[in-house]
């Protein structure tokens, strides 16, 4: 029987795949018939995620600290509403984005990746037992994101992914897996399902 509880976050740049991986991952994932698969995501619906999105889309500016701050409120009502919870009832989460994403975006010379990082864990928020990172190239998703067209965000310029790419790599944590986000949809399901045991 399952009684630990599973927190999965699927990490990567904008156009790495995450969110189509990770609903993917919630549908195939094989439990038992006393568990429920969730699959949720930051930024949230909620107040600050709809004043996050305002952001991205360029309808109001913020400064990088206001964007922390903001990511960091939309994520405590996300762990005391969703996470927490579903944890409690050892239900499996599987999250798109989370605290690396914070670090990774709005780290910068004047906060680093691995202060907001810190910030985050000071926070008391929840370690989830394992990340999985859609490893691609700035330059690859760039093009994915060109094709899948749509309105373009804040973060979209090349200069900035490769400096949250570079971000990344110097907080995810040592047991991050990392997955080649160029295979195909099948083979990166494939991988994660066989990385993932339940206990
Ligand atoms: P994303 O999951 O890419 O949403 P969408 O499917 O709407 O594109 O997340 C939205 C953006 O927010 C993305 O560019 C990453 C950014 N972001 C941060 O800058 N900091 C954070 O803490 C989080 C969670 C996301």
């Amino acid at each position: 029987m399952v009684r630990m509880s599973h927190f999965f976050v699927f990490e990567g740049i904008d156009g790495s795949g995450k969110t189509t991986l990770s609903k993917k991952i919630v549908e195939m994932l094989p439990v038992p018939p006393n568990i429920n698969k969730v699959w949720h995501r930051e930024p949230t619906d909620g107040i600050y995620g709809k004043q996050i999105r305002n952001f991205l889309s360029g309808r109001i500016e913020l400064t990088t600290k206001e964007q922390m701050d903001l990511f960091i409120k939309d994520r405590s009502e996300s762990v005391r509403n969703v996470i927490i919870p579903n944890l409690e009832k050892h239900n499996i989460i599987i999250q798109d984005r989370y605290i690396y994403s914070t670090a990774a975006y709005q780290g910068n010379s004047t906060l680093s990746a691995e202060e907001i990082l810190e910030i985050n864990y000071r926070e008391g928020f929840p370690i989830p037992n394992q990340v999985f990172f859609l490893d691609i190239t700035p330059e690859e998703a760039a093009e994915r994101r060109a094709l899948r067209g749509g309105k373009s965000e804040f973060f979209d310029e090349d200069q900035k992914q490769n400096l949250i790419y570079q971000n990344y790599m110097k907080i995810l944590p040592e047991n991050t897996i990392f997955l080649d986000a160029t295979q195909s949809i099948e083979d990166l399901v494939t991988a994660v399902l066989e990385s993932i045991v339940l206990t």
